[in-house]
């Protein structure tokens, strides 16, 4: 009864991110109620195992009673500090430098936002603002990459290159431009790491080249391309890609809005690509999802020009929210239970992962397995030989993904039959087992559906 009034009340009135509006009045909504540890309930009392830690956030897992605490202690004594009128809380000024400290390189300053959208939007105002201080307003150019997932901002859908978050909404902007992505499982070059390389460092020059040397202002990578499908470029590529940028006098901003905060093993995987960027973005993992909160982390020499740039003036960039006092102390709770064992566990678990996801190459929907530490996919198709994705009558997106939650899974499963996984760290050698059980029997029913059937024999 109460949950089929809230399913009402939410057809009615809650407006759901990249949804078809439509489609989810049609399906209704699934509540969730508690969780705990990398397991999620819902309304039903029906219990899954969190494969995708929320939106790849929660990397922490769910429950921690510390960081509940450490909100509320927070929220009693100051819920509230603006960082605008030179003003700051003790948890925010903390939470940056620890960061810094921590973080590659001289990326020593940190902007706080409210998530990963605001913060790729905060890079683009920052680097504007950083040309004008070098005399050179006419780089106002950016490149990111094709199937690259850079948040939902107005701004950011256009350096975003998903076709849902373009359609409709009049991005991308003329002066956002786009490079194949590495995608090593179908790229035109083939596998080899040093062929996929050299042809995205051609495509950037080839760009630069097009849009004029003295135009473009700044390149866009994750190090490894989330909401694209988890593409993982081969080692080598972020170095290489971000030493073509110095060589062009570009600015590089790696967006770790999923990769931060040991997604992939350690809290940057800048570091592990041993390369350090203009400027990281952070959001998700760094307060693992318990509250909003968003980070970006400026290098010096950029800090330097635009303080410089805009000497006794403000910089006139800020939100209410900025460096939030609660939010704050959360992500300094959380990086201390990432740094008491969590970062550690999240790489043993990751191999787990990895082994447990390699064991299902040989089924016969399994044509790709890849990921790093936690964050990983299967991409499935129905010729290997030939690659052919899933036929769209079997809507992967949603069919796959219901059958997963009725096998008590949640993953995420991609339109064109990708599954992705991104459990939290916390998680147990059985959880990961299970995660791997259950997405066997997924793919075996799925194997037994008349249009894959069909599919297959075509
Ligand atoms: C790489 C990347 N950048 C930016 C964003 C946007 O972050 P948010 O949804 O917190 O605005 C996301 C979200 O998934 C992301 O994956």
């Amino acid at each position: 009864m109460y949950s089929n009034s809230l399913i009402e009340l939410d057809r009615a009135h809650l407006v759901h991110p990249v949804a078809s509006y439509r489609g989810h009045e049609q399906q209704g909504v699934r509540v969730l109620s508690s969780a705990k540890g990398a397991t999620i309930t819902d309304a039903q009392g029906r219990q899954l195992i969190d494969g995708f830690a929320g939106l790849w956030c929660v990397n922490a897992g769910y429950g921690h009673e510390t960081i509940v605490e450490a909100a509320a202690r927070q929220m009693r004594e100051l819920p509230y500090a603006t960082a605008y009128f030179g003003l700051g809380s003790e948890s925010a000024i903390r939470l940056a430098a620890e960061l810094a400290e921590r973080a590659p390189g001289d990326l020593n300053h940190i902007y706080f936002t409210l998530g990963g959208s605001d913060a790729i939007d905060s890079t683009v105002r920052f680097i504007r603002y950083y040309w004008f201080a070098r005399d050179q307003p006419q780089r106002d150019q950016f490149i990111s990459m094709e199937q690259g997932y850079h948040g939902s901002s107005t701004v950011g859908a256009g350096l975003t290159a998903l076709p849902n978050f373009h359609a409709g909404f009049g991005v991308p902007l003329d002066w956002q431009h786009k490079i194949p992505s590495p995608y090593p499982y179908r790229n035109p070059v083939g596998q080899d790491a040093n062929a996929i390389i050299q042809a995205s460092l051609a495509a950037l020059r080839a760009k630069v080249e097009a849009i004029g040397a003295n135009r473009v202002a700044a390149f866009y990578a994750e190090p490894i391309q989330g909401s694209g499908g988890v593409i993982v470029p081969p080692k080598g590529w972020m170095k290489a890609m971000r030493e073509l940028c110095k060589e062009l006098d570009i600015l590089f901003v790696a967006d770790e809005v999923i990769t931060g905060f040991g997604r992939t093993g350690p809290l940057f995987a800048c570091s592990e690509d041993e390369i350090v960027p203009d400027f990281i973005t952070t959001a998700k993992g760094l307060t693992s999802g318990y509250v909003p909160m968003g980070a970006v982390f400026m290098a010096d020499h950029v800090y330097q020009v635009i303080a410089d740039g805009a000497g006794a003036s403000a910089v006139g960039h800020g939100y209410t929210y900025s460096a939030h006092p609660v939010s704050a102390a959360v992500g300094l709770e959380v990086l201390k239970l990432y740094e008491g064992g969590l970062l550690e566990n999240g790489i043993k678990a990751g191999a787990r992962l990895m082994a447990g996801l390699e064991s299902l190459r040989d089924h016969p929907l399994v044509g790709d397995v890849r990921g790093r530490g936690m964050l990983a996919a299967i991409e499935l198709v129905v010729d290997k030989a030939a690659k052919t994705p899933l036929p769209a009558e079997a809507q992967p997106s949603r069919r796959i993904f219901d059958r997963a939650w009725e096998n008590g899974l949640v993953v995420r499963a991609f339109a064109n039959g990708v599954l992705g996984y991104a459990p939290p760290l916390c998680c147990t050698d059985t959880d990961i087992d299970a995660i791997i059980e259950r997405t066997e029997r997924t793919l075996d029913q799925t194997l037994e559906d008349p249009d894959v059937r069909r599919a297959l024999k075509d």
